[in-house]
């Protein structure tokens, strides 16, 4: 594939989509079978064999000279946030696809195996990463039971899918797995002010997810008098202020509610519920742990001033990763030799290394956003920063053909 091509190739996988006219494609749902056949085709051209796991990972296995050879992943996620742009995640995997195709059938003394995670943005049932915990082998059962908004449970949509979630052990990386590599857009804007095509990621910070759901009573919205009403949607506006204030004063600390859902939801009924996410992130866990203790507290002093009930859900506790300091080093250098400039930085969003790198040495390449947009339709990458992390990568596999040899 060509630069072009792999641009291109993105922008039609983002046109297999839950919604017409955008971008939205979460686990399992009927739009990642197309998305499947056609990576499926391209992985099969480039020399691979694929499979869909159980937990829904697309993995084409690309087979080392030597049987006993070390494997090495490549991969990123497939599933997206609703409305999005074209680019988060799905790169990463077609640029993995693009790497093996390069090598025209020359096999190497490690196995190259690319990954598509079926889930990672946590869209559907409130849980990121379903795709790299399996992987990783840290998937809770328990997590299996979880309902999307319809009703469907994690266990049943991977039925749905004709898929067998008895066998979801068989979906753990393989044991001789030597190394992880993550290609993504930075989705922020640090490298397009820089002006640099690429970025090394040194660690990922910690996230924190909650659902707070306030319960109050539903009533007339003509004849209840303000001071009996309870109103669920009002304590939520009190504690999203909250929210806001304290990502304000914790230096680092960004916090956002990016979904509330109210009920029954009509103009002439007070709100009965309101359910409402929350998303944390702070580089130091301990900050992000104190701050997610004291926005639930809230929550619950906010409930108990206003006569509401308040429950909170923990959805994810996930905490700051690094990077694999001898992957990362081999990056670098992979970078240098592809005469790139050097830069490393941290990742302020959340990928699928994060899960992996508690299982194996594990490595992210960033590429330029441009204007920074991301989880946007007007997400872009450029051709030639696109060149250069397939040079990269194709540097990287000579330093490793090299050491395994
Ligand atoms: C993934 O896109 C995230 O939420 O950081
Ligand atoms: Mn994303
Ligand atoms: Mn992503």
């Amino acid at each position: 594939m060509t630069t072009a091509e792999v641009i291109a190739c993105c922008r039609e996988l983002a046109a297999c989509s839950e919604e017409p006219g955008m971008t939205t494609r979460r686990f399992l749902s009927p739009p990642m079978r197309d998305v499947h056949a056609r990576l499926t085709r391209l992985m099969e051209t480039a020399g691979m064999k694929v499979q869909v796991d159980a937990a829904g990972n697309l993995r084409g296995l690309y087979p080392a000279t030597n049987a006993d050879a070390w494997r090495f992943i490549i991969g990123s996620h497939l599933d997206t946030v609703r409305d999005a742009g074209a680019f988060d995640g799905v790169l990463g995997v077609v640029l993995g696809v693009a790497l093996v195709q390069r090598l025209a059938g020359r096999h190497l003394p490690l196995a190259i195996e690319v990954i598509g995670f079926s889930e990672e943005e946590g869209v559907r049932f409130g849980i990121p990463f379903i795709g790299s915990r399996a992987l990783a082998g840290t998937l809770d059962p328990a997590v299996l039971e979880h309902r999307d908004d319809e009703g469907c449970s994690i266990r049943e949509a991977i039925v749905a899918y004709g898929l067998d979630p008895a066998t979801l052990n068989d979906a753990i990386m393989e044991s001789r797995t030597g190394g992880y590599l993550e290609f993504h857009i930075e989705q922020g804007p640090t490298l397009d002010v820089m002006q640099l095509p690429l970025g090394v990621v040194s660690a990922i910070v910690g996230q924190s997810r909650f659902l707070v759901t306030f319960v109050g009573h539903a009533n007339h919205a003509g004849t209840t008098p303000m001071k009996s009403r309870h109103d669920a949607l009002a304590g939520a506006a009190e504690w999203i202020a909250r929210v806001e204030n304290e990502a304000k004063r914790i230096p680092e600390l960004v916090a956002t509610v990016g979904r509330v859902d109210v009920l029954p939801g009509a103009a002439n009924v007070i709100p009965g519920e309101c359910r409402a996410t929350l998303d944390l992130r702070h580089p130091a866990n301990s900050a992000r742990k104190a701050s997610a203790r004291l926005l639930t507290d809230a929550a619950r002093e906010i409930g108990i001033r206003r006569g509401l009930t308040v429950y909170v859900e923990p959805r994810l506790d996930q905490d700051a990763v690094r990077m694999d300091p001898f992957l990362r080093q081999r990056l670098e250098r992979a970078v240098a030799r592809c005469s790139y400039p050097v830069h490393v930085m941290t990742s302020g969003a959340g990928h699928d290394a994060m899960v992996l790198a508690s299982e194996v040495s594990t490595a992210m390449l960033f590429l330029r956003t441009p204007r920074g947009i991301s989880h946007h339709p007007d997400e872009s990458v450029r051709e030639e920063d696109v060149e250069a992390a397939l040079r990269v990568g194709s540097a990287l596999l000579d330093d490793l053909e090299q050491a395994a040899s």
